[in-house]
């Protein structure tokens, strides 16, 4: 596996790729299991496999965990090398951002809900980083993990409206056997709070449950049984919501191609997941 820290060396590489095809799975390492099944995706579907490991610093508010973000570069290193990824990109700021940015990609249509308007700021910083790792990177394949959705719908929302040649796909959640949805941030939760957190995937399951059988299928109702639910269980309920699932507009009734989507904290440690109907 080729380490690269700056975007010169990664030019250098892309270009001497010729005209293989290129997965890319972008991270902010401290990786897990539900990177790993990207990395796996993207190798048994194209030539080449790179990864960029980057905590990208314009997707953290100023009261947000940018400083503390788990990071384990080593660890991560070995890992990627076991699974045959081609080439790592791992920049620092300044390679990335030189003397700062003035120009962010904005999404103009969802960017203000959900995660969007508890983390003002957040998407453009997403989206910004995303776009600049695709340049670099040129790939043919990008792959995201759906347990953050709407980054996974913004990102491919990008891709359409401004032509950019990737194909952006979103691939499943990967859980514990309790349902817990992988996350670095979980490194964060106490024994107790790791015991409480597989609470937000079976409330999120037993919505769907209730919409699929009919017993339930207004949106109001479910998700205010949803977020007592979840109370119940010790979350503090930043969001809970059912939107559709392409385009994550407002949706009354529950039915097929709907997203329960959720934030909550426990603690001080703000977890998300979200289930496809
Ligand atoms: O999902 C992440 O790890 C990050 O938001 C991403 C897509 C790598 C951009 O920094």
């Amino acid at each position: 596996m080729k380490i690269v820290a700056t975007r010169a060396e990664l030019a250098a590489w892309r270009d001497a790729c010729g005209g293989k095809t290129l997965g890319f799975v972008p991270t902010m390492g401290y990786l897990h299991e539900g990177h790993f099944s990207l990395v796996r995706e993207s190798r048994g579907a194209n030539d080449l496999t790179a990864v960029s490991i980057f905590v990208n610093p314009t997707q953290f508010g100023p009261t947000e965990d940018l400083a503390r973000y788990p990071r384990d570069f080593e660890s991560d290193r070995r890992n990627l090398e076991a699974l045959g990824v081609d080439l790592l990109y791992a920049p620092d700021a300044r390679d990335m951002y030189g003397e700062g940015t003035e120009t962010w990609v904005v999404n103009r249509g969802s960017c203000d809900i959900l995660c969007g308007r508890s983390r003002p700021g957040h998407f453009d910083g997403v989206l910004t980083v995303v776009l600049k790792l695709f340049q670099r990177t040129r790939p043919t394949r990008a792959y995201f993990g759906k347990k953050d959705y709407q980054q996974f719908v913004l990102i491919r929302r990008m891709a359409q409206d401004l032509d950019l040649p990737v194909e952006v796909l979103g691939r499943p959640t990967v859980r514990l056997p309790s349902g817990l949805a992988l996350s670095s941030r979980n490194s964060y939760l106490t024994h107790g709070e790791l015991e409480a957190a597989p609470a937000l995937h079976r409330t999120l399951a037993e919505m769907r449950r209730r919409a699929h059988s009919r017993e339930e299928t207004r949106v109001e109702a479910l998700t205010h049984w949803g977020r007592q639910t979840l109370e119940a269980s010790g979350f503090k309920v930043d969001y809970l919501e059912i939107r559709a699932a392409e385009t994550l507009s407002e949706r009354a009734v529950a039915g097929d191609a709907c997203v329960a989507l959720a934030a909550a904290y426990l603690g001080k440690t703000r977890l998300i997941d979200n289930l496809e109907f």
